[in-house]
């Protein structure tokens, strides 16, 4: 991928939690580049650091150290409008949906906030089109949800919603986090399509997060993966599995069988 298309650098990337004896480093000097239309899976086991680096690269939680570009720009994101304007390009899907919505807001008014969120100027019958289209891409049917609220929804909807959300407002950059974390096998695959769909549709840059090594190599055509707090190896996805450098790595890859088989087949 040529330097043109890159959107988002990383270099250095700290981040320090608590004092003294207490003192965790999740985020340990991270340096990423992400580009235009690129899928990048994070992959790491539980508390190596990738939603620390996710709520980083999100703007949710400060750094402690290093910096981040955005467009070739330093990101500043010092003032309300600041913010207000990269998370017009940046979205996110965390691992649980419950805490991305307002429980308390429909489904209706919550797809309609992401078209006052983005400005448009829609009649009645063009909102209603477009809420429906959103709902249909992800086969949610609009006329039996608008009216409910999410705590009415099972976990796979709301996941689903989630997506209904990211393609109303087509965001440059996606971060996914375990998105398929409350979703059965067969769910977890259409889920997985429909985000390989908007990326092919919007050229999206997508930001996977995962400790499913298997997962990353179906998604990915970048694997970076971490462990305590560090990136160890970061390459093509088919390179990362099919010729680990690095002994974390391997030991991610063992634990998936089905990879392993695959891999005494070829
Ligand atoms: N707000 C916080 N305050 C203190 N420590 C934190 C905080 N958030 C995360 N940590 C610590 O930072 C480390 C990394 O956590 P993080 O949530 O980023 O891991 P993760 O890779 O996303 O794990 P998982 O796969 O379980 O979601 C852990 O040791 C965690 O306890
Ligand atoms: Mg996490």
């Amino acid at each position: 991928m040529s330097s043109r298309d890159l959107l988002i650098r990383g270099r250095g990337i700290t981040k320090v939690f608590g004092y003294g004896a207490a003192k965790t480093t999740a985020v340990d000097t991270v340096d990423f580049d992400f580009h235009k239309g690129e899928i990048i899976s994070i992959v790491g086991e539980s508390g190596s650091g990738k939603t620390t680096l996710a709520k980083i690269i999100m703007g949710l939680l400060k750094e402690s150290g290093g910096s981040i570009d955005y467009k070739g720009q330093p990101r500043v994101l010092r003032r309300h409008a600041d913010r207000k304007k990269y998370w017009k390009d940046i979205q996110a899907i965390f691992q649980d949906p419950f805490s991305s919505f307002n429980l308390f807001q429909r489904v209706e008014k919550l797809l309609l906030s992401c078209i006052r969120l983005q400005g448009l100027k829609l009649t009645k019958d063009e909102q209603f089109n477009k809420m429906k289209e959103a709902c249909s891409f992800v086969n949610l049917k609009f006329e039996e949800l608008y009216n409910k609220y999410p705590f009415e929804l099972s976990g796979g909807q709301m996941q689903r919603l989630m997506i209904a959300r990211i393609f109303m407002l087509h965001p440059k950059v996606l971060i996914a986090d375990e998105p398929t974390s409350m979703v059965d096998a067969c769910s977890r695959s259409t889920i997985l399509d429909m985000l390989l769909k908007l990326r092919d549709e919007n050229e999206m840059t997508i930001i996977f997060i995962t400790h499913d090594v298997g997962l990353a190599y179906y998604v990915s055509d970048t694997i970076y993966i971490m462990e305590k707090g560090q990136i160890v190896e970061r390459g093509p996805a088919e390179d990362i599995i099919l010729n680990p450098q690095h002994a974390y790595t391997r030991q991610l890859i063992s634990d998936v069988p089905k990879i392993h088989t695959a891999w005494d087949l070829g």
